[in-house]
């Protein structure tokens, strides 16, 4: 009998869940035989103002350079970082978007035996990464669709290696108040690491603000990322702050040159375009109104959000998704997180939004 790879390969992976991302355009283009250019994606939040125009200027210069390796300890960028956030540059960590940061943890952190607190239908990756590294995720219901920050607390254990909490949360865009977060953050036992997933924090107004305990020597660490408000998505770029002694041990997890030069240069020059940061949230925000408005008017129910795409109840979700396909809108359809009857939508320019509301308009009356 020959060896198959199955028989190789570390049993962990074997029964790994598959991330399911937002359908590409050019995939429904092909299957439905669709012109690409009369599509719309709402759904993997990506900003639909694009990136800053000096971001894109600045990969583009950076494209000259292509021939060298980049900066692997990203320098410039950790000193932006730090003069925008006030953190030394020693307490940043940049990854592959912050998906890899993500993943450094587990790395870092989780083993066989050992377990990860998240909220039951928080951001998949959480639950991947535990399972990843042949650890246990311990899934904490949610109440209201809002993280139970009690019965997380109540959940840690001696074997709990991690907390992660996402706010706002995806996929419901709910989000703890920062007095809920700090006091959970400062009610967690020594031996904890918190992390606190702020993807669309500069969407939040009054978020949390973790950075004295993070001085003051508590076990947190927050990823944030260049992928939502400003709108790198395809370059994939993140980051994560915390003590320096962290950090210095995730470094030891991450590969030399995991950061390409054109995203680091993008980020740099994304990160001082303020103005173009504060158009986005404005822009964010009236269309989260109209798509709210729009829910109401047809009768659906929708969880309000904090971040750039609301959660709406449609039935039957799966239906909705391919129908809205059909007609040009890609939508993300909620059933692997346990919610078949809701999809999410991310708030697109006001004429994807009026598009994205007539589509479903069209779904419930058929
Ligand atoms: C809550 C949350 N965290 C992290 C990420 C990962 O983003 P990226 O890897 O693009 O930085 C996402 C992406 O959708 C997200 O929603």
């Amino acid at each position: 009998m020959p060896t198959a790879y199955s028989d190789l390969v570390k049993p962990e992976l074997l029964s790994q869940p598959i991330y399911q991302p937002g359908k590409p355009i050019e995939d429904v283009a092909r299957e439905l035989g669709l012109d690409p250019n009369s599509i719309i994606k709402l759904a993997s939040n990506e900003n639909p103002l694009g990136a800053s125009p000096k971001a894109i200027e600045a990969a583009k210069s950076a494209l000259d350079d292509v021939e060298l390796y980049p900066d692997g300890g990203c320098f410039e960028l950790k000193r932006s970082l730090s003069e925008t956030l006030g953190l030394e540059p020693e307490q940043f960590i940049v990854g592959n978007g912050s998906n890899e940061v993500l993943e450094l943890l587990g790395h870092a952190f989780i083993g066989p035996g050992d377990e990860a607190v998240m909220g039951k239908g928080a951001f998949i990756v959480y639950k991947l990464v535990t399972l990843l590294f042949g650890g246990t995720p311990v899934e904490v219901p949610m109440s209201d669709f809002t993280h139970d920050l009690n019965a997380m607390a109540s959940a840690v254990t001696e074997r709990t290696k991690i907390v992660f909490l996402p706010s706002p949360d995806n996929p419901s865009g709910t989000a703890n108040t920062a007095e809920d977060i700090r006091a959970f953050a400062l009610g967690l036992p020594e031996h904890v690491l918190f992390v606190l997933d702020e993807a669309y924090a500069e969407y939040l107004e009054n978020g949390p603000d973790l950075r004295d305990l993070i001085a003051a020597g508590r076990k947190i660490f927050c990823t944030r990322t260049f992928s939502k408000i400003y709108g790198l998505a395809g370059l994939r770029i993140g980051y994560g702050y915390g003590s320096a002694e962290l950090v210095s041990l995730l470094n030891r997890a991450r590969e030399p040159f995991n950061v390409n030069a054109i995203a680091q240069a993008a980020a740099i020059a994304a990160l001082q375009d303020r103005e173009f940061v504060g158009d986005c949230r404005a822009a964010n925000e009236i269309g989260r109104l109209q798509l709210e408005a729009g829910f109401a008017k047809l009768g659906c129910s929708f969880i309000r959000s904090f971040a750039n795409f609301v959660t709406v109840k449609v039935g039957d979700g799966m239906g909705c998704f391919q129908r809205l396909q059909e007609m040009g809108v890609i939508v993300r359809p909620l059933a692997p997180y346990g919610m078949p009857e809701w999809v999410r939508i991310t708030i697109g320019l006001p004429e994807q939004n009026e598009r994205a509301l007539s589509a479903l308009n069209s779904f419930l009356n058929s």
